[in-house]
């Protein structure tokens, strides 16, 4: 059966640490624990989609070894076609991850196999395709090219930040981003509801018709054509953030499919996330849509001013 959502982007293992705080240079400092967990931004993606009850296709690239056959077999276990998921001569990109007591992550990726994906531009169809920056930008540029030629909707999660081609802001749809990539991208700071306001403002500029900005405790900024609105978060005690901004944007594009408002999608949004920074790990900490019912409403978000 043809994807609702296509997920173009990376697969790793996370090599997980957890510690009482990050070591400073030259110090040693003794770790609580370590866990190896399925990982990777994309693949997270498509994992928070399939979990919130889409139909997912992964397109990506492992190494012929064992952390590879675990990547693959995880998603599929999650229902996830994986039909696109190729195996290259090269190790399987990994991601080393420091979580602190206050939840807090610290990512080191080596992309390995994920530097050698392809886009299968024919092969591929679906309603929505989402991106991540951890695979090659002229590849992730195809992939947009022909999905959106096939009337998808194109989802960028400028993750971690990078520099984006003209041609790919022209194809986007959807922006998602943390403050520091709001950021970076827009060329100005971001610490609260307003900045992200005036970030995301700025950057639909550029080519998206909706520019939407996570801010952890602080919320969700959204900008589109109905103005800019901000999502109050939901009060939690954080455990581990690792795949959070993943989980927030599988449980949205999972709920826009379905046929919710932007607004009802932005709250599923932050419900799901809320769930998961409870949780450690990346895919382990995913929840599915029957979870959601026990999470406490968002409350409706407020106008601001969209400068
Ligand atoms: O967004 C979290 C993810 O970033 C981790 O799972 C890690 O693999 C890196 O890609």
């Amino acid at each position: 059966m043809t994807p609702e959502i296509v997920v173009f982007g990376s697969m790793n293992m996370d090599l997980v640490v957890r510690v009482a705080r990050a070591p400073r240079g030259g110090e040693t400092l003794h770790g609580l624990s370590f866990f190896t967990n399925p990982g990777g931004k994309g693949a997270n993606q498509a994992v928070a989609c399939a979990r919130q009850g889409a139909r997912v296709a992964m397109v990506g690239c492992v190494g012929e070894d064992d952390f590879g056959k675990t990547l693959r077999n995880a998603l599929a276990a999650d229902g996830i076609d994986v039909a696109h998921v190729r195996a290259a001569e090269a190790s399987t990109g990994v991601a080393v991850v420091m979580v602190d007591a206050e939840g807090e992550n610290r990512i080191t990726i080596v992309p390995g196999a994920n530097d050698l994906l392809k886009a299968e531009p024919e092969a591929i169809e679906g309603q929505f395709l989402l991106l991540q920056c951890e695979v090659p930008m002229t590849e992730m540029v195809l992939a947009a090219r022909a999905m959106r030629a096939k009337g998808a909707t194109v989802v960028m999660n400028p993750a971690p930040v990078c520099r984006l081609p003209d041609e790919l802001w022209s194809l986007i749809d959807i922006l998602v981003m943390n403050e520091i990539e709001a950021a970076e991208l827009a060329g100005r700071p971001v610490a609260d509801p307003a900045g992200a306001a005036a970030a995301a403002y700025s950057l639909r500029r550029r080519g998206p018709s909706t520019a939407i900005v996570t801010l952890g405790s602080q919320g969700v900024v959204v900008a589109d054509e109905a103005g800019c609105r901000h999502f109050p978060a939901l009060a939690v005690r954080v455990v581990d953030t690792t795949a959070a901004g993943d989980t927030f944007i599988g449980a949205l594009c999972a709920a826009r499919v379905a046929g919710h408002s932007m607004d009802a999608a932005v709250m599923r949004g932050i419900q799901a996330a809320t769930l998961c920074v409870t949780r450690v790990g990346a895919q382990a900490s995913i929840p599915r849509l029957q979870e959601l019912e026990d999470v406490q409403q968002v409350a409706s978000p407020s106008a601001l001013a969209c400068p």
